[in-house]
């Protein structure tokens, strides 16, 4: 029989605290351990540290005390060189997307496929399939500065999961999307999973969070919380 190995660790968080400039931490003794292949939503007041908590995760912040691990490497002793290749094993979906607007909704999409330098004929199949599946085929060649929120919303979550990442980071991917695409967007960080994608995603939505029997982080009063489906049932929620 074949013995049972605990799924690796791929964040893990120890006392941790944030703070900006010399105010107040906004979020103090975080301790949190996310296995390989986890989904869960992260949510919290506006202002709560959603955001905050993603970046650290994302390596973009270090942690004003405490220690992170991310793949197995404390990001406290990690160079900058070092972040890097880690960054490139996460997919991120930033809240005010941060695409590059002179290029076309093509060329942002393609752009992680690119750094790896993979064939091109192959970059051309994969990023059509998947503007297609987002709906965005006839926005392909269009400059991202000239299209809408949601549009951009939308090119932002493909440019993030197009090269399957290892850990996929999602702030309100579906906040600027009409209801009826919000489902599908779902779908698509779904399947990911079901590839072995390790995915968090923050949300105000409390039908993405009723409608998927995901574990939630909450964040309150500067501390995280963790919610398993059950106690979300017990709390009101239905589930898929
Ligand atoms: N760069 C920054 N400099 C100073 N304060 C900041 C900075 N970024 C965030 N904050 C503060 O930290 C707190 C948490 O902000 P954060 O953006 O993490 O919240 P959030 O939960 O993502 O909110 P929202 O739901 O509105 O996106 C807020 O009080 C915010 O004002
Ligand atoms: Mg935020």
């Amino acid at each position: 029989m074949e013995k049972y190995r605990e799924p690796e660790t791929i964040i893990e968080m120890q006392n941790v605290g944030i703070r900006y400039d010399q105010g107040p931490e906004i979020l103090s003794d975080i301790k949190l351990s996310l296995k390989k292949g986890s989904f869960h939503f992260l949510t919290g007041k506006s202002g709560a540290g959603k955001t905050s908590l993603l970046s650290m995760m994302y390596l973009q912040q270090k942690p004003s005390r405490g220690s992170i691990s991310v793949f197995g490497k404390n990001i406290n002793f990690t160079h900058r060189d070092g972040l890097a290749m880690l960054r490139r094993r996460i997919g991120v979906v930033f809240q005010d997307f941060r695409l590059l607007d002179h290029l076309s909704a093509f060329d942002n999409v393609a752009l992680p496929l690119r750094v790896c330098g993979m064939d091109e004929r192959e970059v051309r199949k994969r990023v059509t399939e998947l503007l297609s599946w987002v709906e965005l085929s006839r926005h392909m060649q269009d400059t991202t500065a000239t299209l809408s929120g949601g549009e951009k919303q939308r090119i932002a979550i493909a440019r993030a999961v197009i090269n399957r990442p290892e850990l996929l980071l999602a702030d309100e991917p579906t906040g600027n999307v009409d209801n009826d695409i919000a489902p599908k967007l779902m779908k698509l960080f779904v399947e990911l999973n079901k590839l072995g994608t390790t995915v968090v995603i923050a949300t105000h939505s409390d039908k993405l969070i009723n409608d998927f029997a995901y574990p939630r982080l909450h964040l309150q009063d500067r501390s995280l919380h963790i919610h398993y489906p059950s106690e979300i049932s017990r709390l009101g929620g239905r589930h898929a």
